[in-house]
C-alpha cells in the first residue's frame, strides 16, 4: 500500500529537490501552476497543491456525522505513557573533544543518523509521523486562509489606522503565499489523504485584533512543530519541516512588531505538545471537507485568562476580560482611548507597528496575580464539531507555566468551591541569569500535578492537564 509513497519519495531523494514535488499525484493540480509554467519568465518549478482559493466563513452549522479523536482500529495498550529509568546507552559517550571511533572517510566524524550514504526518503514513518505532520499541515491551511482573510476583511484605510501601510500588506501577502509552499511540501510528504484545506471562523473585528490573532496563531504554529520535531521517525521530514518552520518563526516575530511588541524578548523559544497546538486551533476550524482525514490528538477543554495583558494598552496588566476568544485569548483592541498605546506620543508608551519598542510598564511581572477560568471537558469542538473536549486529570491544583527551556508549576487558588475558576501568582524564574523565563507570548495550563519536566517530555503533561492551555501575553 506504500508502494507509490515510497517509489516518489525515492525519486524526491535522487533528483534536484526541485523537482521532486509532483509527488501527490492525487492532490496536486493545477490552476496556480497552469500559471506558472505558462509564463515565459518563470523557470519550470514544481506545482503547488491545488486550493480552494474562495471560501466562506463563519461558525458551523450543522450535526457531525462522526465524532472523536482518531484511535487506532488495533486498539489502545494503556491509559498513559508510564515513566522509565533513563537509557544506560544515554550517557557513554565522553564528550572530551577527542574522536573515538574510525572515521568513514576524511573529514568525517563517527556517528550521526541518515549519514552512511543511503538515499533520503522523505515520507511519514509512524503513524506518530502522519499524525504529527497532518497537524502541522492543518496549520498551514489555516495561516494561509487567514493571512487573506485580514487583507479581504479591513479595507486599505483600516491598515493604515492602525500604522501599517501597502508595503506591509505585501509582507502579509507574501507570508501566505509561503503558507501555500509550506502546504504543498507537508501534503507531498504525506501523501493523497494529506488533510485538505477547511473553513474557518475568525474572533478578530479590526486589524489590530487580526494582527494580535496573526502573532498568537504562529507562536503555537511554530512551538506545536518544535514540541514534536525531534521526535519524529522520519529524520528527512523533520529537517523539510524545519525549514518552514524557521520561516513560520518569522511570520510570528514580524506580527509582533505589527503590533508594537518588543519583536523577542526571550533567549528560546519554547515547544509544547501536539494536543496543545490542536486544543488551541481546532476552535477557528469551522468545518472540512467530507472525507478529511481526521487526526488523532486530545482536545483539552477551554481556558481564559480573565486579566490577559492587553497589548493595545499603555498598561496592559490593567485590562481586565478583554479578551475575545478562549484559548489564544486574542486582545479586544476596543479600549478607552486615553489608556490606548496607538499614536500615544512618548517612548515607552507608543505601541505602533515598529521594528522594537521599549515598553514603560511591562505587560506583565512576577508576583501578579492572575485570574483564570475554563470549561469541563465534553463540549463539541472543531471541524464540524466532530471532535469532543477531554480531561484525564483529577482535581484542579496548580497552573503550569510553558516557557523557553521551562515548565513552572505556581499554586492555584480556587474561587471558593468552585472548580472552574480561581486564580495563581506569576512566579519568578529564569532560564540563565539575565533571562527571566516568563516573557513574550507564552503557554499556560491548569493541572492536577506538578511533575519535573524538560522540553523533551512534555507531553508527558498531557495527563495532568485539567483545561487549556491558554496563550499569556505575558511581554
Ligand atoms: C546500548 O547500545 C548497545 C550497542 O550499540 C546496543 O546493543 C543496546 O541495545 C543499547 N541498549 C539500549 C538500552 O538501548
Ligand atoms: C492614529 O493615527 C493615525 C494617523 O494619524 C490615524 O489614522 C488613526 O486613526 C489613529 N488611531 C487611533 C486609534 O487614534
Ligand atoms: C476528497 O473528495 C474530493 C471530491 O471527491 C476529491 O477531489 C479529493 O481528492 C478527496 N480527498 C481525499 C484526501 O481523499
Ligand atoms: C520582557 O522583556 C522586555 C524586553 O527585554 C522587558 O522590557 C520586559 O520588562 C520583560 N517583561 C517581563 C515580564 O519580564
Ligand atoms: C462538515 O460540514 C461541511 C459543511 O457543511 C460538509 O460539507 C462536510 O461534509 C462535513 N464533514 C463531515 C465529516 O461531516
Ligand atoms: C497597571 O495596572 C495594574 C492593574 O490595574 C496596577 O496594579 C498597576 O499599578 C498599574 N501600573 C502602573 C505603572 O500604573
Ligand atoms: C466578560 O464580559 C462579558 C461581556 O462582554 C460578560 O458577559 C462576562 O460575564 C464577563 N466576564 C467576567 C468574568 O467578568
Ligand atoms: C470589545 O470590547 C468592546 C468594549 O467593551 C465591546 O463593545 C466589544 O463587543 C468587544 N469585542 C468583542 C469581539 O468581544
Ligand atoms: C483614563 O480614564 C479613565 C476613566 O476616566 C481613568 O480611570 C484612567 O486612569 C485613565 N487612564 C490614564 C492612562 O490616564
Ligand atoms: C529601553 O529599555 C532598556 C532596558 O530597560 C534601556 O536600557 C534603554 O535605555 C531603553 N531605551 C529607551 C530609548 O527607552
Ligand atoms: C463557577 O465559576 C464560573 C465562572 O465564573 C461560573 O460560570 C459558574 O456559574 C460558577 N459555578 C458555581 C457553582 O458557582
Ligand atoms: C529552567 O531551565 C533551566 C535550563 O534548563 C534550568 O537550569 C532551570 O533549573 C529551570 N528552572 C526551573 C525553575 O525549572
Amino acid at each position: 500500500m506504500y508502494s507509490t509513497r515510497i517509489s516518489v519519495a525515492a525519486l524526491l531523494a535522487l533528483v534536484p529537490f526541485a523537482l521532486a514535488a509532483p509527488a501527490t499525484t492525487s492532490a496536486t493540480t493545477t490552476s496556480d501552476s497552469a500559471a506558472a509554467t505558462s509564463s515565459t519568465s518563470t523557470p519550470s518549478a514544481p506545482p503547488l497543491r491545488s486550493h480552494p482559493t474562495s471560501i466562506s466563513h463563519g461558525p458551523f452549522h450543522g450535526t457531525a456525522t462522526t465524532t472523536g479523536a482518531l484511535t487506532a482500529a488495533s486498539g489502545i495498550l494503556g491509559t498513559a505513557i508510564s515513566s522509565l529509568p533513563p537509557n544506560p546507552n544515554a550517557t557513554t559517550y565522553p564528550s572530551d573533544g577527542k574522536l573515538h571511533d574510525p572515521q568513514p572517510a576524511p573529514y568525517v566524524p563517527a556517528g550521526g543518523v541518515g549519514t552512511n550514504g543511503t538515499p533520503p526518503v522523505y515520507n511519514a514513518k509512524s503513524d506518530f509521523d502522519y499524525e504529527s505532520l497532518a497537524l502541522a499541515l492543518y496549520q498551514e491551511w489555516i495561516e494561509l486562509d487567514l493571512f487573506h482573510n485580514g487583507l479581504a476583511r479591513f479595507s486599505v484605510e483600516d491598515f493604515q489606522a492602525a500604522g501599517l501601510t501597502a508595503e506591509d500588506r505585501f509582507l502579509i501577502e507574501f507570508m501566505a503565499d509561503q503558507e501555500i509552499g509550506h502546504a504543498t511540501m507537508v501534503s507531498n510528504i504525506l501523501g493523497a489523504q494529506a488533510p485538505q484545506q477547511c473553513q474557518y471562523n475568525y474572533p478578530y473585528t479590526n486589524v489590530r485584533e487580526f494582527v494580535d490573532f496573526c502573532q498568537k496563531l504562529t507562536r503555537f504554529g511554530e512551538s506545536g512543530v518544535y514540541g514534536f520535531l525531534g521526535h519524529l521517525d522520519s529524520r528527512e521530514a523533520a529537517t523539510l519541516l524545519l525549514q518552514s518552520i524557521t520561516t513560520e518563526a518569522r511570520q510570528q516575530m514580524i506580527f509582533r512588531q505589527f503590533e508594537g511588541l518588543f519583536p523577542m524578548p526571550v533567549w528560546f523559544e519554547v515547544g509544547v505538545p501536539q494536543s496543545w497546538a490542536w486544543s488551541l486551533i481546532s476552535p477557528y476550524i469551522a468545518s472540512c471537507p467530507a472525507n478529511q482525514t481526521r487526526l488523532a490528538w486530545q482536545n483539552f477543554p477551554a481556558l481564559w485568562v480573565l486579566n490577559q495583558p492587553n497589548p493595545e494598552r499603555i498598561n496592559g496588566s490593567s485590562g481586565f476580560n478583554e479578551t475575545i476568544s478562549a484559548g489564544m485569548n486574542t486582545m479586544n483592541a476596543t479600549v478607552p482611548s486615553n489608556d490606548s498605546c496607538i499614536n500615544a506620543t512618548t517612548v515607552g508608551e507608543n505601541c505602533n507597528p515598529a521594528i522594537t519598542h521599549n515598553r514603560t510598564i511591562p505587560l506583565s511581572f512576577p508576583g501578579r496575580k492572575v485570574y483564570f477560568e475554563w470549561e469541563t471537558p465534553g463540549k463539541a469542538v472543531g471541524p464540524n464539531n466532530s471532535y469532543i473536549t477531554s480531561s484525564e486529570a483529577g482535581s484542579p491544583k496548580f497552573v503550569a507555566w510553558v516557557t523557553q527551556l521551562n515548565v513552572t508549576y505556581s499554586a492555584l487558588t480556587l474561587n471558593g468551591s468552585n472548580s472552574t475558576a480561581g486564580w495563581t501568582t506569576q512566579p519568578n524564574v529564569s532560564t540563565y541569569q539575565g533571562d527571566p523565563a516568563i516573557n513574550g507570548t507564552m503557554f499556560v495550563a491548569i493541572t492536577d500535578d506538578n511533575p519535573f519536566l524538560t522540553p523533551f517530555n512534555l507531553s508527558l503533561i498531557n495527563p495532568h492537564v485539567v483545561a487549556g492551555p491558554a496563550l499569556y501575553q505575558s511581554g
